[in-house]
């Protein structure tokens, strides 16, 4: 079965050409345009500029996957797009894309939540048989902090989320705080490897029962650290900027680690994945492995490369696929954008 996602829910054009045989994935072709540089003066998105850069961006990363994939349209059985959690009009770019080619070249349309692309991003790095149900996948982006739990493919239910900041976002906030370039959490993480004496911030709710976190109060708490310091100077040194950066790190990295043990631990899941921007984070990669010693009835962890945990079309894909197989289109007249759409949610 051959896939066309597209991806646009943010500051990403992305568009991927899956083949799955025997369900065996293999990505054909692949084109992302990002916009990083131009956000980069702003310090953040700015939502209307994203979705103006990627009109003129998407057909050419249309051509060029197609020619990567060496492929003609009729080749293609579905069209994938993300329809939501992510920023309007930037995902109306993409839903009129794939509705006006799925119109044009007589494809089923298929309407992909994005929290769903980052869940099963994995897949593009480790087998299908890989995946043990019941799984767990910990999803951590700049607008996300999820637990779900996965049933089966399709079957996702959100057992723990954030409250407030998504740890992701609480990456960008401190990397500003802290006079780092955009975009915020890589830099901070690179900075914080070199930390000799790593400041010491609270981990809020390491131990409420439930599976929520939050991530505004360590924010804060790094905030009168940075505030405190320049009661006595006018700017930090390196040296602090390190310490702070990796303290925050660790702080973030032990709730996610602690919650996702408890909760696997407590829905008793054989495979952990994860997946979403953070999940490019250096320490939480490194640290996963705690949660497979730790807790006897996990059998493997799943992390996707580098180049899916960011947002990506090939994701999409994916997902899409999973919806190919039990038939779940919908057409370009009903097709519509969700900005607040919620995994597991219709
Ligand atoms: O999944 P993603 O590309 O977009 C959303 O769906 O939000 O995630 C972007 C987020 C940003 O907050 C970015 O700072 C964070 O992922 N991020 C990282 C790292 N790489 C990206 N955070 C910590 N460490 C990283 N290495
Ligand atoms: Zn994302």
């Amino acid at each position: 079965m051959i896939i066309l996602g597209i991806e646009t829910s943010c500051d990403e054009t992305s568009i991927a050409i899956l083949d799955v045989k025997n369900k065996k994935i293999n990505l054909i072709g692949h084109t992302t345009f990002s916009q990083i540089k131009t956000h980069k003066k702003y310090g953040g998105v700015i939502p209307e500029i994203a979705a103006r850069l990627h009109v003129p961006k998407i057909l050419p990363v249309l051509n060029k996957t197609l020619s990567q994939a060496n492929i003609t349209p009729a080749k293609i059985d579905a069209i994938a797009v993300t329809a939501g959690p992510g920023l309007m009009t930037s995902l109306m770019v993409g839903i009129h894309t794939a509705r006006i080619l799925s119109y044009i070249w007589k494809k089923p349309l298929i309407k992909v939540n994005h929290m769903e692309g980052h869940v099963v991003s994995a897949l593009l790095t480790h087998p299908m048989k890989d995946i043990k149900f019941p799984a767990l996948c910990l999803t951590v982006s700049g607008g996300h902090t999820e637990l779900v739990l996965i049933k089966k493919w399709g079957d996702y239910t959100i057992i723990g989320r954030t409250r407030d900041d998504a740890v992701g976002e609480a990456f960008d906030k401190v990397a500003k705080l802290l006079e780092l370039p955009y975009p915020g959490g890589p830099a901070l993480s690179k900075i914080a490897i070199n930390a000799k004496n790593p400041t010491i911030f609270p981990t809020p709710m390491i131990n409420s029962p439930d599976y929520d976190f939050s991530f505004s109060g360590l924010k804060t708490a790094v905030r009168y650290h940075i505030e405190t310091i320049k009661k006595n100077k006018p700017t930090l040194s390196t040296e602090e900027i390190t310490d702070c950066a990796a303290g925050f790190q660790k702080a973030a990295v032990d709730v996610l680690i602690s919650k996702t043990k408890r909760a696997a631990s407590e829905y008793k899941t054989k495979t952990i994945l994860i997946g979403g921007g953070v999940a490019a984070n250096a320490l939480l990669r490194e640290r996963m492995p705690e949660i497979l010693k730790e807790v006897p009835i996990i059998k493997n962890i799943c992390i996707p490369a580098f180049e899916f945990c960011t947002d990506n079309a090939a994701m999409i894909a994916v997902a899409g696929y999973f919806q190919a197989k039990q038939k779940k289109f919908t057409t370009p007249e009903k097709i519509k954008p969700n900005p607040i759409w919620e995994i597991g949610e219709k």
